[in-house]
């Protein structure tokens, strides 16, 4: 998708579609208005008759419109002016797109993005709008033996700002919402990939592929290195699948030779069964998404290289399958991993947090000055948060702080949750140093618990994405988080 900025009079725009925004089913945006005007009223007559719903994301397509020289005019519902926030502002976006994408328009002016926002500016409501734009237009038909039949797909979506001084703080927004659409896409195309498709040594090879597109340097380590390094943990979840292990090590040098990287340690479990634990047969097919942590890593490499940022970024995945079979381990295996320290699987289903804690003993070696790891890691999160925010953990609060704020920049949120020593009560084992799986009551603290095992050397913090990575149902897919997230951090650090 080709995006531009504009200011100036929609009723002149020449393009496929314009598109403008309607309060309550009634009241005219000034867009709107400007077109009202130079029709001679023709949309004040058409919603006089009752014609748009005035629900928000009702979407009118009117064809013709008198003295306008664009070919269609698409009304969007707004809902009441009152209510317009940061949802509504998404939503209508969402339902134009949608709309939009049933007409021929190949091309469209929209004129949303010149609405007020409370506490929002032109370069929040731009960046929103490229990503929404971008979301709406993403399919994933690859696997389909034919592309199913598209009208003419949209190819140019001109955004439209109210002044003239907004042009340029609208460019640098558009940009980076591209380069953060673009990371999405990426972070989604390797999430709805079958498992059958998406190994580990696939993911090495995206992540290759996409390093050379992106001057980022891209070591993959096999088998007999993971040995070498003494990663038992992450060994341990390997050794009952036929697909060979990866570790995956990315480095984006943006900033000054030798500064501290920020470190972002990916979850890759290519396909979850649970191991000899196995899961229940229902909605396993979704345990595909078990990579999304280490898809999000390689989104926000790629979107931050495209924005050239100015910082050190750090990426690592352990990526294997999680199997069973006559070499997995079992419950109550206890192996030693990078740390040192030995676990006691007592459950081979909680194999995240086995591979990660390798792979966070790993990234000590890059002096990290923040490590952030990105893991589908607990069922709980999901009773607990729902598919809303993600669970956000930290040894560090300033460093919890500022993902906090880069999710609310970003609009694609976390929630700071617990991780006082109090929990670390139920990690107990009478055999080894700890056991992989604490209560089953707050589960996904203990998870973190596990995980602050291993991160004593720097500040860290831990996303658990579990749900908020990929949607089930009806709109089954990854959803690209938390690239936003990650990439406004990036951008915040990098200032
Ligand atoms: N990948 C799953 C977490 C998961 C489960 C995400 C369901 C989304 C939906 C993870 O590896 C797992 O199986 N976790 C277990 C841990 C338990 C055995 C302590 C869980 O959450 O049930
Ligand atoms: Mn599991
Ligand atoms: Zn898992």
């Amino acid at each position: 998708m080709e995006f531009s900025i504009k200011s100036g009079s929609p009723e002149k725009q020449r393009t496929g579609c314009v598109v403008v925004g309607v309060f309550d089913g009634r009241k005219l945006s000034a867009s709107a208005q400007a077109i009202d005007g130079a029709s001679r009223h023709y949309l004040s007559e058409v919603l006089r008759r009752g014609d748009l719903d005035g629900k928000l994301g009702a979407t009118l397509l009117l064809h013709s419109v008198p003295q306008i020289p664009a070919d269609r005019v698409l009304l969007v519902g707004l809902g009441r002016e009152r209510d317009f926030n940061e949802a509504a502002y998404r939503t209508a976006l969402a339902a134009a797109t949608r709309a939009l994408r049933s007409t021929g328009a190949s091309e469209a002016t929209i004129c949303l993005t010149d609405l007020a926002l409370k506490r929002r500016d032109t370069a929040w409501k731009i960046e929103q709008a490229v990503i929404m734009v971008s979301e709406g237009a993403y399919r994933f038909d690859r696997m389909k033996s034919k592309p199913p039949e598209a009208k003419r797909a949209l190819r140019k979506v001109t955004l439209h700002v109210a002044k003239r001084g907004e042009i340029a703080e609208g460019e640098t927004a558009m940009e980076r919402g591209q380069a953060i659409a673009d990371g999405m896409a990426f972070a989604k195309d390797l999430g709805n990939l079958p498992a059958n498709v998406c190994t580990p040594a696939y993911l090495a090879e995206q992540a290759q592929d996409m390093g050379r597109r992106n001057g980022i340097k891209v070591e993959v380590l096999e088998q007999k290195d993971i040995e070498k390094l003494g990663m038992g943990c992450f060994l341990a979840v390997a050794r009952g699948s036929r697909q060979p292990p990866k570790l995956i090590v990315l480095e984006y040098q943006g900033g000054k030779r030798d500064a501290p990287p920020v470190a972002l340690v990916g979850k890759g479990i290519t396909f979850d069964t649970g191991g000899i634990s196995i899961k229940p047969a229902a909605e396993m097919d979704e345990m595909k998404f078990d990579m999304c942590g280490a898809a999000s890593v390689l989104g926000t490499m790629k979107a931050i290289a495209q924005m050239k940022l100015p910082l050190n970024v750090v990426g690592v995945i352990p990526a294997t399958e999680n199997m069973p079979g006559g070499n997995a381990i079992k419950p109550g295996d206890i192996v030693t991993t990078m740390s040192g320290q030995t676990v006691e699987i007592l459950n081979t289903d909680a194999e995240g947090r086995l591979i990660l804690c390798d792979a966070l003993t790993y990234v000590e070696k890059f002096k990290p000055s923040a490590v952030v790891d990105i893991a589908t890691l607990t069922g709980a999160i999901v009773i607990a948060l729902g598919h809303v925010a993600t669970g956000l953990f930290a040894n560090s609060d300033p460093l919890a702080r500022e993902l906090l704020q880069a999710g609310e920049a970003a609009w694609d949120r976390a929630w700071h949750m617990p991780l006082w020593d109090d929990y670390q009560e139920a990690l107990k084992s009478n055999f080894a140093d700890i056991p992989n799986i604490g209560s089953r009551a707050g589960g996904s603290v203990t998870a973190a618990c596990f995980l602050s095992r291993f991160t004593k050397a720097y500040p860290w913090a831990h996303l658990d994405i579990a749900g908020t990575a990929w949607k089930s149902g009806a709109e089954k897919g990854a959803t690209g988080r938390p690239v936003a997230l990650l990439s406004h951090f990036l951008v915040r650090r990098a200032a």
